[in-house]
């Protein structure tokens, strides 16, 4: 079956709001696990709009499964995580002004910058993951720099659920399949919901799923562990 990463970044957006202490994102991380979650994934960004340094430290402290490390490929952010040390880092593009993530990163472009990226965390024992578009080019250069892993964006497929199913489902399926036939490790992510994250259960090549937003939404709902739950119940039955 394929494993449930959750993001929970969003309870610290919360938090942030009033600039206290609630809902604190590690006790929420601690309950996804209890609720079945396979990872944590946190982002680290520049701006600090959610996660804060001292979040991605207790993190790593306190969880007891994997910890999925989103960053920019930021001198100061690096630095960070060869400090953290988590299980993974997740390499993502990033602007300032953006709302989210909102796109993959162009591996292509900066082969060598990301060879040396590579490189380092290797060095520290940490595999590393590139977010990128389902394409073979991006594919091609993640392998060429000796990624261990890809998560494909799954953004576009989602965005266009309801109006262009068919062709965004098989550019992820395309590009799931020629990445495991490259030897890479497969993710999944962004715009993931209780919805749309099902047809892409039948993609076996896919080692786990990447999903923040819609499940810490739910949860003011229903409470963490019933949206974990839900969604790891989704995933068992269509996969
Ligand atoms: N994967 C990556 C690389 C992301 O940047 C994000 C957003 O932080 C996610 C997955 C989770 O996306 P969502 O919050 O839309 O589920």
């Amino acid at each position: 079956m394929i494993k449930l990463n959750v993001n929970v970044d969003h309870f610290a957006t919360l938090r942030n709001a009033r600039g206290g202490s609630e809902p604190c994102p590690i006790l929420g991380a601690l309950m996804a696990e209890l609720a079945g979650a396979t990872g944590i994934v946190c982002h680290l960004r520049e701006d600090r709009r959610h996660m804060k340094d001292k979040d991605v430290y207790r993190l790593r402290e306190l969880i007891q499964t994997k910890l999925d490390f989103e960053m920019a490929a930021n001198e100061e952010i690096i630095n960070i995580a060869l400090d953290v040390k988590p299980d993974l880092v997740t390499i993502v593009p990033e602007k300032r002004e953006e709302l989210t993530t909102e796109g993959g990163l162009n591996v292509k472009a900066e082969i060598e910058r990301f060879k040396k990226l590579t490189d380092k965390f290797h060095e520290k024992e940490i595999e590393v993951s590139y977010f990128i578009e389902p394409t073979s080019e991006q594919i091609d250069a993640c392998v060429s720099i000796g990624a261990d892993m890809v998560e494909l964006h799954t953004g576009n497929y989602a965005n266009n659920f309801n109006s262009n199913f068919e062709m965004e489902y098989n550019k992820i399926l395309n590009a799931a399949k020629y990445a495991k036939s490259a030897g890479l490790i497969i993710a999944g992510g962004h715009g993931l919901n209780y919805v749309n994250t099902a047809p892409l259960c039948k993609i076996t090549e896919f080692r786990e799923f990447s999903i923040g937003h819609s499940i810490i939404a739910r949860s003011l709902y229903v409470g963490i562990e019933k949206a974990v739950k839900e969604m790891i119940n989704i995933i068992f039955r269509y996969s």
